[in-house]
């Protein structure tokens, strides 16, 4: 099986190398990787942030592993050769509509979550984001008001196609856990959340046995700080759910410990760490890698057909955290590669 490696930029050459060295000890067989840039690292190489040929690369691949785009040197180009637009042009070109996004505490990280211990090793949640709609893909621009005022706009708006896919992902996900589906959005203010509400109470039909409820975005990020055992699955649209998954993050530990999957219908993925690229850290051997090490896991589990695998590298994971493996985001000293050292000795 073939696994395009794109590492990005900022830290995610590190991170990835890392992961690689993991995969690697792990004795994981029949992988084959091919890598290509993306992001910055692109647009220096090759003038375009998603170039032709990682693009051909990605949709080859059974399964993609990500870094991070993201370069300060990149923020004065035009926004369509920005290094993040690499990331969008992959979800929307390869239909990558679901991001899965687990939210869980590691017991052994109960002292770096910002939240009381007691409160932070009651997170066990799944935020299902959707990724090809929302204002990240409506219509965006600039214009004059009739007063000569510079004005932005970016469009809002999801079709009942849309929202039903990603609800029954929701559901699905739901049905595999403890059975409980939270939708989030803000019907009390938007046209566009109204039509989410009222579509996923009709893909509610399919799904009898899931207790569904509904939650508007700002009570979410109330309840997610306040008592986030209450969540089982999370359902919401791109910029909702990109909030969200961040706040979550920090609940379970670092933003350095969070993988993610987005998936097409036919489950094929790219799988990265839900952090950016870190310039502020980049090249020194901070960055935790742990989160594209869990990606990697949950690449094996999803896409490749390798649970067991999978199993064994989120088990050295959390052995390692158990040993004291600690990089400076959890409050510790040790660096990318000692991290990748300390899930390669627990493995
Ligand atoms: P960020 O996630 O890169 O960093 C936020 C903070 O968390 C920073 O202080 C960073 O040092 C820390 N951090 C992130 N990952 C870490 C890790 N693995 N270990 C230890 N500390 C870690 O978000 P920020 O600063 O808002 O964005 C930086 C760049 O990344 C921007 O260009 C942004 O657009 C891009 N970005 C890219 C994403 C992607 O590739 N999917 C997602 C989010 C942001
Ligand atoms: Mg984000």
């Amino acid at each position: 099986m073939l696994v395009a490696l794109l590492p990005g930029d900022g830290i995610g050459p590190e991170i990835i190398a890392a992961t690689m060295r993991v995969l690697e000890a792990a004795g994981v067989s029949g992988l084959t990787f091919e890598q290509a840039p993306v992001g910055g690292a692109a647009y220096k190489a090759k003038g375009h942030p998603l170039p032709p040929e990682t693009l051909d690369l990605a949709k080859r691949a059974d399964a993609i592993l990500f870094g991070a785009v993201g370069d300060p040197n990149c923020d004065a180009l035009d926004r369509h050769l920005r290094p993040e637009q690499a990331i969008l042009g992959l979800r929307k070109e390869l239909e990558l509509f679901a991001n899965l996004r687990p939210a869980k505490l590691f017991p052994e990280l109960a002292d770096a979550s910002a939240l009381r211990p007691e409160v932070a090793t009651a997170i066990d949640l799944v935020i299902v984001r959707e990724t090809n709609g929302d204002v990240y893909f409506g219509e965006k621009g600039h214009r004059k008001t009739a007063d000569g005022l510079r004005e932005g706009y970016d469009v809002m708006s999801y079709n009942e196609a849309e929202v039903a896919r990603i609800a029954r992902v929701g559901f699905e996900t739901a049905r595999a856990r403890r059975g409980k589906l939270c939708s989030v959005d803000k019907a009390n203010v938007l046209e566009t959340s109204q039509l989410w509400r009222d579509v996923v109470i009709e893909v509610s039909a399919d799904y009898p046995d899931i207790e569904l409820s509904h939650m508007y975005v700002d009570n979410a990020a109330m309840q997610l700080v306040r008592n986030p055992g209450q969540f089982d699955v999370i359902v919401t649209g791109n910029l909702f759910g990109d909030i969200l998954s961040d706040q979550a993050s920090m609940c379970a530990g670092s933003i350095g410990m969070l993988p993610s999957a987005t998936l097409n219908s036919a489950n094929k993925g790219l799988f990265e760490p839900i952090h950016g690229s870190a310039p502020d850290i980049a090249g020194q051997d901070k960055a935790n890698p742990l989160a594209t090490v869990l990606s990697a896991a949950m690449m094996l589990r999803y896409s490749l057909g390798k649970p067991d695998d999978a199993d064994r590298i989120e088990a050295a994971v959390a052995k390692a955290l158990a040993n004291g493996a600690r990089s400076a985001d959890l409050g510790g000293a040790m660096g990318t590669v000692a991290m990748g050292d300390a899930v390669i000795a627990a493995l």
